[in-house]
């Protein structure tokens, strides 16, 4: 293997499967200004999806991609398509109700559903295979959570129950199994999908980058490298948002983590598995034709840019799977990225714009193949002006709650105080100074990321990892840092 500490992971090509194994037709850059009803930016699976179902409804759709269509983080996802997404429905029962965690489940089982029946419509050979989910326990302590999740999924209708079988190699305390879930090759799906909105009408441009989204309130008008474009709709489907008028940014949390796609010498477990364990792992298989199969494994997860040691995630990993299966090679590894929402529901709905007619999608959570199947569906709703059972729950609107509560907490404050006020994953230092005005400000330190403390006499945020130090509003009064603490909107 190739587990010694070497400066970059060799096994297998750096690029994922399904980028392997595409030839991807290509598209031109924008050319002229253009004036359409709807303006996607972003060519993944919730452009691509939204843009198919918006061609089919009549709309005149332009799909701007800044790089090639599927690089992004579509293009390396490990494709499970499936409404099991590893502790999920005990939580949302907790926060939002039986009503709450059963919208979540039968948004993800049509968005499911919508791929399967898209597939066997148009005679797609997708390499889709249908196997049973499971999210597995590693010892006794996690199986009362496995236990409630099970009885939480099969409580939203889902086809979910305890297991103690659990096919793998080595010892679990039981799963939560899903029957009938699928993998698939999703650029073979999405391939088609796009070709079928042009064949629809439906525009596609490539290496044509969105700088700038301009609300006029009557229209919006794209600034692009490539020239103008005017549109009456837009989505933003640029994963992480790059329009943001309800700063989002705020409250997502953006995290990676390694995938190798490997073959092994005997049989590759049946099923989709992912354990709960701190650091997850994943399965799942990939077969093509009869000849050849691949195992996919996944796991190593860190937030962004918080990790230095990530050639070694990759080694180990590999070491992780050769423990267990007789490798024979790495045939494949890339790297998966993608942003969680503090309550685990993505944002997608409509953004408070002047036009109120800017819509995005974002936090899939890692969970892309059915949320962003979903978003496209929902966002098309959104936009054609028919009815979506799924719209409030998932609407980014539900944000300006926890800003209420940065209001709330706020108001307690006396003058002279300094506090952290914690807003989902968002850590803020805040300060309510003499006259009453609140000062925020991230709570991460710009040197290397570590949380500030108030320091009450002199009226500033200190840094004790090395001693970095800023005023109320952010600003470096100390090295070594060498930018200021974000400022937080609380609008
Ligand atoms: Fe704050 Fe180094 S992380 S000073």
């Amino acid at each position: 293997m190739g587990g010694e500490m070497t400066a970059q992971y060799q096994d297998g090509a750096h690029t994922s499967l399904w980028l392997a194994t595409t030839t991807r037709p290509s598209y031109a850059e924008l050319q002229d200004r253009l004036t359409v009803d709807v303006a996607i930016i972003g060519g993944g699976i919730v452009g691509l999806t939204a843009a198919s179902l918006l061609c089919q409804a009549g709309k005149r759709v332009l799909l701007l991609e800044a790089r090639r269509l599927l690089t992004g983080v579509t293009g390396h996802t490990t494709a499970k398509l499936t409404t099991s997404h590893g502790l999920i429905y005990a939580s949302l029962r907790e926060q939002f109700g039986d009503d709450g965690a059963r919208t979540y489940a039968v948004a993800n089982q049509a968005a499911m559903q919508h791929v399967l029946d898209y597939l066997e419509r148009h005679d797609i050979d997708a390499d889709m295979q249908r196997f049973p989910s499971y999210t597995y326990a590693l010892d006794d302590e996690q199986r009362p959570q496995i236990e409630e999740e099970a009885r939480a999924a099969a409580a939203c209708g889902l086809p979910a129950s305890f297991s103690e079988e659990v096919p793998l190699p080595f010892p679990t305390a039981g799963a939560v199994v899903f029957q009938d879930q699928a993998v698939y090759h999703p650029l073979k799906y999405l391939q088609a999908v796009a070709e079928q909105a042009s064949v629809l009408g439906g525009q596609i441009v490539e290496h044509t980058r969105v700088l700038q989204v301009i609300d006029e309130g009557s229209h919006c008008l794209l600034a692009t490298d490539h020239g103008l474009v005017q549109a009456a709709d837009v989505i933003v489907a640029t994963n992480y948002p790059i329009y943001d008028p309800d700063f989002l940014y705020t409250q997502l949390a953006t995290h990676m983590s390694y995938a190798l796609a490997v073959r092994v010498d005997g049989d590759i477990p049946p099923g989709l598995f992912y354990s709960v364990e701190e650091g997850f792992h994943s399965l799942r298989p990939y077969r093509w034709g009869q000849q050849d199969a691949l195992m996919l494994v996944g796991g190593e997860p860190h937030k962004t840019g918080h990790a230095d040691d990530t050639v070694q995630r990759y080694q180990r990993l590999e070491a992780w799977t050769r423990q267990y299966f007789p490798v024979r090679e790495v045939a494949y590894h890339w790297a998966t990225h993608d942003s969680d929402t503090p309550d685990g529901v993505p944002y997608i709905g409509r953004m408070t714009s002047p036009s109120g007619r800017v819509y995005v999608a974002t936090g899939l959570k890692g969970w892309g193949m059915t949320q962003g199947t979903l978003a496209g569906m929902l966002l098309t709703d959104l936009i054609t002006g028919k009815e979506n059972p799924w719209a409030s729950f998932y609407s980014p609107a539900r944000v300006e709650k926890q800003r209420a509560q940065f209001r709330e907490e706020t108001e307690k404050m006396a003058p002279g105080e300094g506090k952290i006020i914690e807003l989902g994953h968002t850590k803020l230092a805040v300060y309510r100074d003499d006259d009453g005005r609140v000062h925020a400000v991230s709570a991460v330190c710009k040197h290397r990321g570590c949380p500030v403390h108030w320091n009450a006499a002199e009226r500033t945020w200190d840094c004790h990892c090395h001693g970095s130090r800023y005023d109320v509003d952010g600003h470096i009064i100390h090295a070594p840092a060498s930018a200021d603490l974000e400022p937080y909107r609380a609008r």
